[in-house]
């Protein structure tokens, strides 16, 4: 059965000494709170992996913000799945759309991430969201799709049951302006129909699809309550324990 997951995305934020005081105060927060009904994650920077991963406790999972396309080598200043593997960590966000556009990730290099990913027992957060000039000419459920299609769908139906994917509508990305509820559910559903096209009904349902985009407490609830929303991915209110937490207990 799929998961409700709520996974922080600190992005390039946090000194060393902010980044492992912020982890401590989640893995605190979530020690301390009764009935939480999600698994909880937070991905930080490679600097900071080994550090937060010596202070925090099993039940908060710790993910990498990226991963190279390649496995080893004169590739300076990447850093591989393999290392980011070795640091404890079990989560890497793959395809983020800051990733997409700032550093030209294609599907093409997307895939690599992915395989390689896989290869070292990761569990890619794969991003996927249409840009505002596509959710206002009526193409983001097509624009999805392809993203889908081109990157993951040359995975087997057992490799892609390990995939988390996270919905961003890149216009909701820290501009404070969320999809509503409907608009989320509406594309969820959609990416679950395009996975049951391929997979089959078994591997999409329980494929867990993440909301990313200006979540914060006082909107995960709705957000969350939707059929298809399975959680989300966190970008500036997972930068303060408590209204990270506030997100956390939103199921
Ligand atoms: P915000 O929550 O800051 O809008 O960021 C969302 C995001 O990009 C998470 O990956």
């Amino acid at each position: 059965m799929r998961k409700n997951i709520v996974a922080g995305n600190w992005k390039m934020n946090t000194t060393l000494a902010e980044g492992v005081g912020l982890a401590k105060d989640v893995n605190e927060a979530l020690k301390n709170a009764a009935d939480v009904k999600c698994d909880v994650v937070i991905c930080v920077p490679f600097t900071h992996l080994a550090s937060v991963a010596a202070v925090i406790d099993e039940k908060l999972g710790l993910g990498a913000e990226n991963c190279a396309d390649h496995v080893k080598g004169a590739y300076t200043g990447e850093v591989s799945a393999p290392m980011v593997a070795s640091t404890g960590a079990k989560y890497v966000i793959l395809g983020h759309s800051e990733r997409r556009q700032y550093y030209g990730e294609t599907s093409e290099i997307l895939k690599e991430k992915v395989n390689l990913a896989l290869a070292e027992n990761l569990t890619p957060i794969f991003c996927i969201g249409e840009v505002l000039e596509e959710r206002e000419n009526g193409s983001f459920l097509d624009v999805v799709t392809k993203q889908i299609q081109e990157a993951l769908f040359d995975l087997s139906a057992e490799d892609f049951g390990k995939l988390i994917l996270a919905y961003e509508p890149v216009w909701a990305i820290g501009t404070g302006k969320t999809a509503t509820a409907e608009q989320a559910q509406e594309m969820h559903a959609h990416i679950r129909g395009v996975i049951a096209e391929k997979y089959g009904k078994e591997v999409a349902d329980n494929c867990s699809i993440l909301y990313g985009g200006s979540c914060k407490p006082s909107n995960a609830k709705e957000l969350f309550a939707k059929a298809d929303v399975d959680g989300g991915l966190i970008g500036g209110a997972a930068l303060d324990a408590a209204s990270f937490m506030g997100i956390v207990t939103a199921f």
